[in-house]
């Protein structure tokens, strides 16, 4: 699956060497919290009800079907990775910049017999894998986090196949404005506060500290952080001969009915199939909405889905 020659093997993950200043920085930072990390009581079977919980990850899991090869950039610890894993013949890999969070990720899969999973560290931007290699690319919350989240998309779509999908995950600029607000009131608060405020931590077992940290930290400090548009994302895929097939929050606003727009059990079902790209004042109207909804309330993440052509 490489094109270059990996630099060791630890604990059975693949090493590359990278030099990239951004990188080193973004992997400094998540070295002693890795992201989203284990809560104390997680092993195969919950990871399974968690994913299978989840709308989006379910759906997700279902669309990949079987004999696929799956790679997940910046997978961290590796939690989707491995729930993708689980109870298939697919073939995925786990590739993030810092070896502690796939650590994490691989001592999971050893202990619970993931098998179909391999572990390997290196920067986004080192042209690792074979081109056209994958059947499907993941890149959810992690091209914001690099030195430029238009080359670190390019990067990731090189080893796409044709007609492979690739599922990109950014912050949007109009969705995070709550966890700007957030991140304000905690310089003046403190942790106490977010531990109130913050949907995504009142919903985590209060044991897990090290799940808390690793939430506060890569919501509320994080040294390297973008958000953008769906507008951004629409341009990227045109530049690149990738087709959109849909995103959520939906593009659409002002035809699709309000039920619709808040049922993220619809909107999941219908992800993986064509949707409309709309107009620009529909796409808008969408992001404003994100600020009053599930999505923009834990973080202000999008999603967008295409076909490479
Ligand atoms: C916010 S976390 C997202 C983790 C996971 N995708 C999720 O959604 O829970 C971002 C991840 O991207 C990784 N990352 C950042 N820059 C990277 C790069 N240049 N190459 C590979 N991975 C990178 C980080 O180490 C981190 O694990």
């Amino acid at each position: 699956m490489f094109k270059k020659k990996f630099l060791k093997k630890i604990d059975d993950i693949y090493i590359f060497d990278y030099k990239d200043k951004v990188a080193q920085e973004v992997k400094n930072f998540y070295k002693d919290d890795p992201f989203p990390n284990y809560e104390t009581s997680d092993n195969k079977a919950t990871i399974l009800s968690k994913g299978d919980k989840n709308y989006y990850t379910k759906n997700l899991k279902n669309f990949i079907g079987h004999n696929k090869k799956v790679l997940e950039i910046g997978a961290g610890t590796s939690q989707l990775s491995n729930y993708l894993a689980i109870g298939n013949n697919n073939s995925i890999v786990a590739f993030d910049v810092n070896f502690p969070s796939l650590k994490l990720g691989n001592i999971f899969a050893k202990n619970n017999k993931i098998s179909n999973i391999d572990f390997v560290c290196g920067d986004i931007f080192d042209d690792i894998f074979k081109d056209e290699f994958f059947d499907i690319v993941l890149c959810n919350g992690v091209l914001h986090h690099t030195k430029n989240t238009f080359e670190a998309f390019k990067s990731s779509i090189k080893s796409l196949k044709k007609n492979g999908y690739v599922l990109v995950g950014l912050y949007n600029k109009y969705g995070r404005f709550r966890t700007y607000i957030r991140k304000y009131l905690y310089k003046l608060f403190g942790k106490k506060y977010l531990l109130l405020f913050d949907p995504v931590l009142r919903k985590i077992n209060k044991d897990s500290t090290k799940k808390i940290n690793s939430w506060i930290r890569d919501q509320y400090m994080h040294p390297v952080e973008r958000s953008h548009t769906f507008d951004d994302v629409l341009n990227w895929f045109d530049q690149n001969n990738v087709e959109f097939v849909n995103s959520y929050p939906n593009c659409e606003f002002f035809s699709n009915d309000q039920n619709y727009i808040l049922d993220d059990n619809l909107i999941f079902k219908n992800f993986f199939q064509q949707g409309k790209k709309s107009t620009h004042l529909d796409r808008i109207f969408s992001q404003l909405l994100m600020i009053f909804t599930k999505s923009g309330s834990e973080g202000g993440l999008y999603l967008f889905l295409g076909k490479k052509k």
